[in-house]
């Protein structure tokens, strides 16, 4: 097992004890992230809905599907060459937003998780997410799709899959929007990723 899988597993084992917030008592299972422990791109969206909460993955459900289709498009996978990750790890009660307070005790978890990655390219799925990690007003009608620098980390946040859901009408931004991720992967991360991904 490599340096990263062991300390993803132990960290994965410590979150699913986890008791920090009340999320905790309405959850079925913690959704901790998926993906590759190499990954150079973490996509980042806000908490589980209820299929995530049953399976206990990330974006399983029909937006999930309409991710892993605009990932696909662009030689991105999740088992393959990147990860997924949200801001709670439990699911919010009726869909509703992770309050402030829950997502301030959650984001350790995913500190440690991004510590452990050392991810190149930060993808946030929604306003959400692009608030707790870009900068607290982040538009998202208006920057999606433009890239951020924070301390040598390129951040970019995309529409929510569940918004192009309810608005397919966006549909062709967000695919821009796949496709300057894919130019941006192909300036900064490693060579060897798109060999990894053919
Ligand atoms: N929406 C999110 O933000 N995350 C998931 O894991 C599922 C739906």
């Amino acid at each position: 097992m490599s340096e990263k899988s062991e300390a993803f597993s132990q960290l994965r084992e410590a979150c699913l004890q986890c008791r920090k917030c009340g999320l905790c008592s309405t959850r079925t299972n913690v959704v901790f992230g998926t993906g590759v422990d190499n990954a150079e791109v973490l996509f980042i969206g806000e908490g589980p809905g209820e299929n995530e909460d049953l399976q206990g993955e990330p974006f399983v459900g029909r937006g999930g599907q309409l991710l892993d289709k605009m990932l696909a498009a662009v030689d991105l996978d999740r088992k393959k060459n990147i990860y997924i990750a949200n801001i709670v790890k439990c699911r919010p009660p009726q869909n509703r937003d992770p309050l402030p307070e829950e997502q301030q005790q959650c984001i350790q978890w995913l500190r440690e998780q991004f510590k452990i990655l050392r991810p190149k390219i930060i993808v946030c799925l929604g306003r959400i997410a692009a608030a707790k990690i870009i900068k607290p007003d982040f538009k998202i009608m208006k920057e999606h799709g433009i890239f951020f620098e924070k301390n040598g980390v390129l951040m970019m946040a995309i529409l929510h899959p569940a918004a192009l859901l309810r608005n397919p009408n966006n549909k062709p931004a967000a695919f821009e929007d796949f496709l300057k991720l894919q130019e941006k992967i192909r300036e900064v991360c490693d060579h060897t990723y798109e060999q990894e991904i053919s």
